[in-house]
């Protein structure tokens, strides 16, 4: 049943990235979502711990990349394998140029709201700056859509420039509810199949 919920979950990213890549190709070439088995989980935890800073990639939990963080972060992805037949979230690796730069999450945050979806990004720092997010953002926002969503929401930091013009790129309403935080969503409407 397991193995059935990740063989769909991965049909799904192949056939969105597929469209997206048609598109995007002379822009940024080969961009996927791709499902994070072993091998995969492998190369997003060498890129993490090498070329980003570890809050950006989990949440604060100490100094540095200490073992019990990339521990915390193998377990992250490897529970969110069979996505949303086994839970509220699932994750992906993008892939560009079958190297793997960075990790996408979809997280059905309330049960009040089952047409939004939450999510999440971060890239390798040495592939940021160059609009990578606006293809990742439409591919996240097809897979949202093509599960159901009507809205694709996400939450950062009022100091976090560079999330907020590439949400804001991706077509995000922006709404700062304090000084400190941040909350976009984007309509999904034209997007559903
Ligand atoms: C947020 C993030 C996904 C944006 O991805 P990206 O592909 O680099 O985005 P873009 O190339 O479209 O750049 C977005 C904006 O940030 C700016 N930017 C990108 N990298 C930057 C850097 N290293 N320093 C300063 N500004 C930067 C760009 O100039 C651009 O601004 P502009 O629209 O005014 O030109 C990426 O920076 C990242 O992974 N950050 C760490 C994790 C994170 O914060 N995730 C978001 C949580 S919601």
């Amino acid at each position: 049943m397991a193995l059935r919920a990740v063989d769909d979950h991965a049909a799904v990213f192949a056939e969105a990235s597929g469209r997206w890549n048609e598109q995007l190709m002379d822009q940024v070439s080969g961009v996927e979502l791709v499902v994070v088995d072993e091998a995969v989980l492998d190369e997003l935890v060498a890129v993490a711990t090498t070329d980003a800073a570890p809050d950006e990639v989990t949440p604060p939990l100490g100094e540095g990349w200490t073992p019990d963080r990339v521990e915390w972060l193998r377990a992250f992805h490897r529970l969110r394998r069979t996505g949303f037949a086994g839970g509220e979230e699932e994750t992906a690796a993008i892939r560009v140029g079958g190297r793997i730069v960075g990790a996408v999450r979809l997280h059905r945050s309330s049960p009040q709201t089952p047409d939004a979806l939450e999510s999440g990004i971060w890239l390798a720092a040495s592939w940021r700056g160059r609009g990578l997010s606006a293809v990742v953002l439409r591919l996240i926002a097809e897979r949202a859509a093509a599960i159901g969503a009507s809205r694709l929401t996400a939450r950062t930091t009022a100091t976090n420039a560079p999330a907020i013009a590439a949400l804001r790129r991706a077509g995000a309403i922006i709404r700062h509810d304090d000084d400190r935080s941040v909350y976009a969503e984007i309509l999904l409407d034209d997007r559903r199949p």
